[in-house]
């Protein structure tokens, strides 16, 4: 088992959206359970779970207030020990999220501390404010000061996403025994790995101002990728991890090829998650700003990577990014077609691909969603940011943070059926609305339709799951352009071609190589012109 994440394809689920067994208007641990049979045919190997501990959900579990409980709004530990032993049955393994740059105020730790205990509070940052101001002038990842003030008291404390998700300080040797006990915990469990949440955030080496940016100061330079960071990971491995058959992926915001080489070869994660990629069509600056689709960009960093690591984690949706076809295809035009291509990209990549719920039936952004509507605790910050900052009007505001950066738009409710809320329930009002278009893009449907993308995502699962050259193949770059991509995978003596055309256009393509078609997307009579969003896998004889 031990490279049991470089063999098998992973799949993300989202708790509150997948699968609703109990008609209360959110997904649960039974409803995973129900669809097990499901990610069996799909070919999936590995389930990531989004947190499902103990919460209040202001981040949607990404605020944990106990790491030994299951959140009851998703079932017990009883439903927790089932789903890892039918998991097992079917030979998936189970992957949880491991959020521990910061902790719920509702955790007892931090109730502790905001009583004055001593001890907790050595848990995190309380620092004094400076003239009636914050500590200092970092503004957090969802935009506002990093700092919320105590009530009745001249101190602040550190909290990097929302007011309510406060960052856990590892200067304090107490705060790493506690997470190792955790990791512990759950492995005991039967757990077999984690997805560390922001993890290169967790080590602060200063607090001091940051004057970077005007606009925006994040202070990232005193928190992002720290050598205090290396050591702790260092000390998780050796202390526990070492002594299982696990693996740590980390999400890794601002990391560069030479920095994730470090974290792979000092062993303090086994692979990450980059972010490069998903700026191909935003600003990076101000990534409320969408910019036109440019598969050159997308492809550009994705190669870097490629080329650059030994290994990695490949994805193009999670559940804190916009839905790939709308944003990298064409869901009007060539829906299919693209959502085809983009799952063969995903599938042929160097890495472990991550698939996210929903992805392998091509899922769409909603149409529209109203402020009212709007569940994500980031969007609604930003509503309020760029509304001050940008003098918009409201319609203006909620188009930009809708069509870039709304999360919920990758959190509707699973579509399983044309029944009412798309069979994710049994009609029940979803905590997040149902997207309109359920009737047409949903697993029932896509099962019947052999043309459909979700059948496409299973032939290619299972053909990766066989194939040594896509696990194991080195990577080696052929062309970029904006239109036409291509790329080379290699393993002992087998070569493979894997052909992108990004575009609406036919184009031409003829490389002096003999070439066997192995799988495309499209039916492509003359393979020297590629039709419209063609995609194939390609040996080199
Ligand atoms: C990660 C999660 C995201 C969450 C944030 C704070 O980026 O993926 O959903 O809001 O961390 O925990």
């Amino acid at each position: 088992m031990a490279q049991a994440f470089k063999e098998r394809v992973i799949y993300q689920i989202y708790p509150s959206s997948f699968k609703d067994s109990n008609n209360d208007g959110r997904g649960d641990l039974k409803g995973i359970i129900s669809k097990l049979d499901y990610l069996k045919k799909l070919g999936i190997g590995i389930i990531w779970l989004s947190p499902i501990y103990e919460s209040p959900m202001d981040d949607m579990g990404y605020d944990i207030s106990d790491y030994y409980n299951i959140n009851k709004l998703f079932g017990d530990m009883n439903d927790f020990d089932n789903l890892i032993l039918e998991a097992k049955k079917r030979d998936i393994l189970i992957v949880m999220d491991l959020v521990i740059n910061h902790t719920s105020t509702k955790s007892k730790w931090f109730i502790e501390a905001i009583n004055g205990n001593e001890k907790y509070k050595r848990y995190y940052y309380f620092e004094k404010g400076k003239k009636n101001k914050a500590p200092n002038n970092w503004d957090s990842a969802f935009t506002g000061s990093a700092w919320k003030k105590v009530p009745n008291s001249d101190e602040y404390y550190l909290c990097l996403f929302c007011d309510t998700q406060v960052d856990l300080n590892y200067h304090n040797e107490e705060v790493i025994k506690e997470v190792e006990k955790i990791i512990k915990y759950w492995l005991d469990k039967g757990v077999y790995g984690f997805r560390c949440d922001v993890i290169n955030n967790i080590y602060k080496t200063s607090l001091r101002n940051d004057n970077f940016l005007k606009l925006y100061n994040k202070g990232t330079k005193y928190y992002q990728n720290q050598e205090g960071m290396f050591t702790i990971l260092k000390r998780f491995r050796n202390d526990v991890l070492d002594h299982y058959d696990t693996f740590l992926v980390g999400e890794t915001g601002a990391i560069t090829p030479k920095i994730a080489n470090r974290l792979i070869n000092e062993r303090c994660l086994d692979m990450f998650f980059e972010f490069d990629h998903i700026f191909a069509d935003k600003s990076k600056l101000l990534p409320i700003f969408k910019r036109k689709f440019n598969a050159k960009k997308l492809m550009k960093a994705l190669f870097n990577w490629q080329e650059n690591v030994p290994y990695i984690a490949n994805y193009l949706e999670n559940h804190d990014q916009l839905r790939s076809i709308s944003r990298y295809g064409d869901a009007k035009d060539y829906y299919k077609e693209s959502g085809k291509l983009l799952a063969l990209l995903l599938l042929t990549l160097k890495g472990t691909p991550v698939i996210y719920q929903g992805e392998e039936i091509g899922t769409l952004d909603y149409k529209e969603i109203s402020y009212e509507e709007c569940k994500d605790v980031a969007a609604k910050m930003a509503f309020k940011t760029v509304k001050k900052l940008l003098h918009l009007s409201d319609k203006k505001v909620r188009k930009l943070v809708n069509e870039t950066i709304n999360r919920d738009n990758a959190r509707a409710p699973m579509q399983w059926d044309d029944s009412i809320n798309g069979g994710f329930n049994e009609g029940k009002e979803t905590w997040l609305k149902v997207n309109d278009d359920y009737k047409t893009i949903n697993v029932k449907n896509e099962e019947k339709d052999e043309d459909s993308i979700l059948n496409f995502y299973i032939k290619l699962i299972h053909f990766r799951n066989d194939d040594e050259v896509l696990k194991k193949g080195e990577f080696k770059r052929g062309y970029l352009s904006n239109n036409l991509n291509y790329f080379y995978r290699i393993y002992e003596n087998r070569i493979y071609l894997i052909v992108l055309n990004f575009s609406k256009k036919t184009i031409k393509f003829n490389i002096p190589l003999k070439l066997r078609l192995i799988l495309s997307n499209v039916e492509n009579k003359d393979l020297n012109k590629l039709n419209p969003y063609f995609a194939g896998i390609f040996e080199v004889m």
